[in-house]
Parts: structure tokens; sequence; C-alpha cells
């Protein structure tokens, strides 16, 4: 096992173990009953699930049904049902369009720019803060926020983006303390709502920063640990690299769906209300292939982390773009990794701080 994901196995052991544990034991069946709970590993497997089988988008546990019940109900953008969803959709991939992107990317930059500089003078600098910023202002810019109107700074946006996802993904955890974490999720999408303007808005906050703040430190911490600043820095492989780091880091590994109808996986039945677990991390391979843009894996493969057919994620440009932009601008530093401390709290596996300097050789 290499350095980088000996490093970044830790945020899924130090944050989930025992789900860890299962899904390694269970991971050479390519789909795998337990009760009514479906495990999905297979890399065809997990796009059938996500194109043929028809989906409960909305019910509870799911994705969606978790952004439907902290919204009140009013969940828009991830119940993935109905008129609301496809008008929603369109409009929202006029704003990730191609020029879309490239509207919003300069202002990631500048964020880059100003707050690499530390590295230059040898500070250390905490990737995870960085993440934050530059999600918070790309996320602000594509929503049309004014934050400075109200006093408040992207990483206010990003925060309370954070902690909105952190209390929905913990309100629908089984246990005594269920009621209570319901009532928490609930206020911290309902003050996420009054930041952004309307639920809408916040669902998109919630996946444009979540994925971003989880995403890019585990990219940095891998190409500072693999020595992958080489790749980083040439343009020329630069966009592969970005697209390798994405799918070895798998940031939304697990997708939570419900199966509408019977069909079947991989050959085996599976029955309406089955709850089905979709593995993207092992779909896309990132368990047993590490990333390298010399000799990338199929890009069919490599964008499932991104899922797949009519509901794939709107965002995967805009991703791609900001992890590209911050490998240019971390690459000629060769950071090195100082300290890292996991989150175990996060929506998505990742970092709670992950502090850097410039490699000691410069
Ligand atoms: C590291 C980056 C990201 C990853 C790995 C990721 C992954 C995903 C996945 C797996 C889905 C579900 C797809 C399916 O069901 O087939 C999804 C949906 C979605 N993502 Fe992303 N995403 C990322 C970044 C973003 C960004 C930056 C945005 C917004 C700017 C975004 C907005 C959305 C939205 C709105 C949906 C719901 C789409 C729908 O309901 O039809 N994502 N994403």
């Amino acid at each position: 096992m290499t350095p980088a994901r000996r490093r970044d196995r830790a945020v899924y052991t130090r944050s989930h173990p025992a789900l860890f544990a299962l899904l390694s034991l269970t991971r050479r069946a390519a789909a795998l009953r337990i009760g009514r709970t479906v495990l999905v590993h297979g890399t065809d497997a997990y796009r059938e699930a996500l194109t043929r089988l028809p989906l409960d988008r909305t019910a509870t546990g799911t994705t969606g049904g978790i952004a439907r019940e902290v919204s009140g109900g009013a969940g828009v953008l991830f119940d993935q049902a109905g008129d609301d969803h496809r008008g929603a959709r369109r409009a929202l991939a006029d704003e990730l369009s191609a020029p879309g992107v490239e509207r919003l990317r300069p202002l990631g930059r500048a964020v880059l720019d100003r707050r690499l500089a530390d590295l230059a003078t040898g500070r250390r600098v905490d990737v995870v803060d960085v993440a934050l910023e530059l999600s918070g202002t790309v996320t602000a810019a594509l929503l049309g926020v004014d934050l400075a109107a109200r006093d408040l700074t992207p990483r206010d946006l990003a925060v309370a983006a954070r902690v909105a996802a952190a209390a929905g993904a913990r309100a629908h955890l089984p246990g005594p303390l269920a009621p209570r974490h319901r009532r928490t999720a609930h206020t911290a999408a309902t003050d996420l709502v009054a930041l952004v303007g309307d639920v809408r808005a916040a669902m998109l906050a919630v996946a444009a920063v979540n994925t971003i703040v989880a995403a890019v430190p585990r990219a940095v911490a891998w190409c500072a640990d693999d020595g992958l600043w080489p790749q980083a820095a040439d343009p020329a492989t630069r966009p592969a690299l970005a697209d390798e780091l994405f799918r070895v880091l798998a940031p939304t590994p697990l997708l939570p769906r419900v199966a509408a109808a019977d069909g079947t996986l991989a050959g085996r039945p599976v029955r309406a209300g089955d709850r089905l677990i979709l593995v993207a991390r092992h779909a896309a391979r990132a368990h047993d292939r590490d990333p390298d843009a010399v000799a990338a894996a199929p890009a069919a493969t490599a964008q499932l982390v991104f899922g797949a057919g009519p509901h794939a994620c709107p965002g995967a440009r805009l991703a791609r773009a900001q992890l590209v932009d911050v490998l240019a601008a971390f690459a000629p530093h060769r950071p090195v990794v100082r300290r890292a401390r996991v989150d175990r709290r996060a929506a998505l596996p990742g970092w709670a701080s992950l502090e850097v300097t410039a490699c000691a050789s410069r």
C-alpha cells in the first residue's frame, strides 16, 4: 500500500470503522443481499442500478429523502423526481455549462493565489480552510448571493453548508437521540436557507461545498504523499490527474438508494422497496488502482464517481475545474503534509484540518 493510500484510509477507518470493514469484506461480490439491503460493488452493477433500475428517489434514508425531510418537505433538488426537479435541473445546467464554469473560475483562482502566498514564505497552510474559502466563494457567485452586503464571508457560507450536511446525515440514524438530531438538522437547514435565499439554493450549496471541502484536501495529501506534484505541475497531465484523483477519492463513496420496482442487478433479483447501497468507491476501482495521469483508468469508469444516467452530477465540470486549479496552484510549492486530523462528524469522509508547508528542500 502506498503512503498516500495508507493516510487516506484513515478518513474512512476513523469515522466509520465497522461500515468500512463490512464493505471491504464484501467487495468481491458485484451485488450482495443482506436482508432487505443490497450492497452493490461491481462497476457494471452500479451503472445498471443508476441507469436501468427504477429508483424511488424520495424514500426515507436516500439522499433525496434526507433533503426532503430536513427541508420540511420542500427538497426540490435532491429528491430527483417530478417537474420541479426537471425544471431546476435545466436552470442549473445553464449555470454549470462550460461558459458558466469559466466565469466562476477566476474567483476561485484569486482565493488560491492569495491563500497560498503563505507557502512561499515558509508558513503552514491548512488546506481544509483554503477549501472552505474556495468553495464558499465559488458557491456564493454561482447562487448570486451577496455575502458582503450582509457582513458575511464565503467561509461563513461554507461552514453553514457543512453544518447542515453533517446534521442532515446524522438525522436519519436510528437511536434514542434521533428526535434531537432531526430538530438540529431542521435548524441547520433553516439557517442555511435564510443565508442563501431558498431551499433550492441551500441544496445546491450543500452539494457544491461539501464535495469540494472533502475532496480538495484529500487530493493535496495524495499528491504530497505519493510524489505526484510533477504530474500536477505539467499542464499536459494535470486534467487527467484531476480525474484520477476524483476516481480514487470517490468523494461521495456511498449512494443510498431504494428500488422502486422489481428487477435484477448483476443477475441477482432486486425487489421494489429494497434498500440499495451503491458503492461508488468500488465501482470506480478506487480501492485497487492507484491514480496515474499517464496510465489513467477508462473515462467511463472514472466518471462513475459522479453518478450515471439522467441524474448524474451536474456539478462535475465545475468540480473538475476547481481541482485542476488547485493542483496548478499547489504544485510549484511541492507541499508536504505536516499534520492531519480526520473529521469524524462530516457528512462525507475527509479531513478536519490538513496542514502543509512548501517542500523543505526548496
Ligand atoms: C467532488 C465533487 C463532486 C462529486 C464526487 C459529486 C458526486 C455526485 C453524485 C455521485 C451525485 C448523484 C448522481 C446520481 O444519482 O447518479 C451528485 C448529484 C448532484 N451533484 Fe454532485 N458531486 C460533486 C460536486 C458537485 C458540485 C461542485 C455541484 C454544484 C455546483 C454538485 C451538484 C450536484 C447536484 C445538484 C446533484 C443532484 C442532481 C440531480 O438531482 O439530478 N456536485 N453529485
